[in-house]
């Protein structure tokens, strides 16, 4: 290919959250303006979740030392500390990754829906900023609809098992009689709402809080649970003995102090679950007596114990990961020769209307149907000479010819420039 994919990453597969929240980008805008002016990146994709941060880009050569380097930056953390912990792939084994992605093969919890939302959103915003063009929007769009359709048929997210559902089985398993204990969920958003779904539909009562009210409000009506003031719960987490936090805070929302506070009231344990990537609990409320803190990775590991039903469905996608793997590759060795098919086509054609318009004026030929049997005349002339020879190209292109390409481009005059959506 003319062109190198390539996907640097880092996920929970290979680095647990306290690594995880070190690489997370705050600042998208100005990591895509860093990643495109200092690592030899022209496209680039971001994708961040709580479980993985990554960058798909495009570029003549690749160049991984700068994308490391330009990552450090944006990050402030030690050359490495990057170096230990990103995993890269380019072309073939990038596409083979982002269906992975996109058929929910890769997530914690196989088959997983979010993660198809969040790739299309992560599209959508380096699409509008113009940080992604035809390459990667092509790669993407063909992704997102292929790893649409192998959920569908595989039948791979099937079975109610989420993120959610795991936090509460968690809790059960930690907690005798939860029934009886008093549940708190803070945040309202994606995941707050998987983990009231859980709740509500094993039969628990639970109190929900989020910044406004009013959100909380809207929240309860359709999720089920009791909305509480904000403010109340910072400074009375005693009333709780079990709390899910699920929120996108870029600080501590429990923290030490007022979890210390709280057990100087309480004369029992409490558990809490942080489902945040960045925390939003602080982790040294563990080292209080009397609470039980479990985060995203203890939630990864009772995923693992769950997936027996999902796991007997991997071999068939991966199976028809592979198929579509090359026909994706193909594909893309194919966006190598379009510009110039397209300039071709664009020229012929210009040349046509122009050799057109003098025939007619020698005619004076003023009759509409004539003149439409003339031009679709010539259409079909130039159309029948043209096509084979590029079929050809895009044949050669698809197959791994670039020598060929530049021939043709060399044959047909051809200067190329950056091509953008
Ligand atoms: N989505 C997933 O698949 C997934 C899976 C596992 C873990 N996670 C992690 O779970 C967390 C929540 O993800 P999500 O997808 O549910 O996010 P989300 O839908 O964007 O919801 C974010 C929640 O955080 C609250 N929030 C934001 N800033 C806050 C602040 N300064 N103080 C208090 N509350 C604040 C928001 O409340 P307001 O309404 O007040 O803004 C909202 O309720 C994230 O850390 C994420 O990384 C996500």
């Amino acid at each position: 290919m003319n062109q190198n994919i390539i996907n640097a990453r880092v996920t929970f597969r290979n680095a647990p959250i306290h690594i995880l929240e070190k690489f997370t980008i705050r600042n998208l805008e100005n990591a895509y303006e860093q990643f495109k002016h200092h690592s030899g990146l022209d496209e680039c994709v971001i994708i961040q979740t709580c479980n993985r941060i990554e960058l798909f880009g495009k570029s003549k050569e690749q160049d991984l030392e700068k994308i490391k380097r330009t990552w450090a930056s944006l990050t402030g953390l030690e050359q490495d500390e990057v170096n230990e912990n990103i995993e890269w792939v380019e072309n073939q084994e990038a596409f083979h990754h982002l269906l992975k992605l996109t058929s929910g093969l890769d997530s914690m919890v196989l088959g997983e829906e979010q993660i198809l939302g969040q790739i299309k959103n992560s599209i959508t915003t380096a699409r509008e900023i113009k940080a992604s063009g035809q390459h990667l929007n092509t790669l993407f769009d063909k992704a997102i609809r292929i790893g649409t359709r192998i959920r569908n048929s595989s039948g791979i997210g099937r079975g109610g098992i989420s993120v959610g559902s795991m936090a509460v089985k968690l809790a059960e398993e930690n907690i005798d009689e939860l029934k009886t204990k008093k549940i708190l969920l803070i945040g309202t958003g994606e995941v707050s709402t998987l983990v009231a779904k859980s709740l509500q539909r094993r039969g628990y009562d639970f109190d929900v809080t989020s910044r406004t009210l009013g959100r909380s409000e809207t929240f309860c009506e359709t999720m089920g649970g009791i909305p509480v003031k904000f403010e109340e719960v910072l400074s009375g987490f005693d009333k709780y003995d079990v709390m899910f936090v699920a929120t996108t805070a870029p600080y501590f929302l429990v923290t030490h102090e007022r979890i210390t506070n709280a057990m100087g009231k309480k004369d029992h344990g409490m558990m809490i679950l942080d489902l945040s990537n960045p925390r939003t609990v602080d982790e040294k409320v563990a080292t209080i007596a009397g609470v039980k803190l479990m985060n995203l990775d203890q939630i990864a590991e009772m995923v693992e114990k769950n997936m027996t039903a999902r796991q007997n469905k991997v071999k068939t996608v991966e199976n028809i990961i592979n198929e579509e793997v090359s026909v994706l590759e193909a594909s893309m060795k194919r966006l190598d020769a379009e510009p110039l098919v397209k300039d071709v086509f664009k020229n012929i054609d210009a040349l046509r209307a122009k050799e057109l318009q003098k025939a007619l004026q020698m005619l004076d030929e003023k009759d509409e149907d004539k003149i439409k049997i003339i031009d679709e005349l010539t259409k079909a002339v130039v159309e029948s000479i043209v096509s084979t020879p590029m079929n050809n190209i895009r044949k050669a292109s698809e197959q791994g010819k670039p020598d060929v390409v530049e021939l043709a481009s060399k044959l047909f005059d051809y200067k190329k420039q950056d091509q953008t959506d």
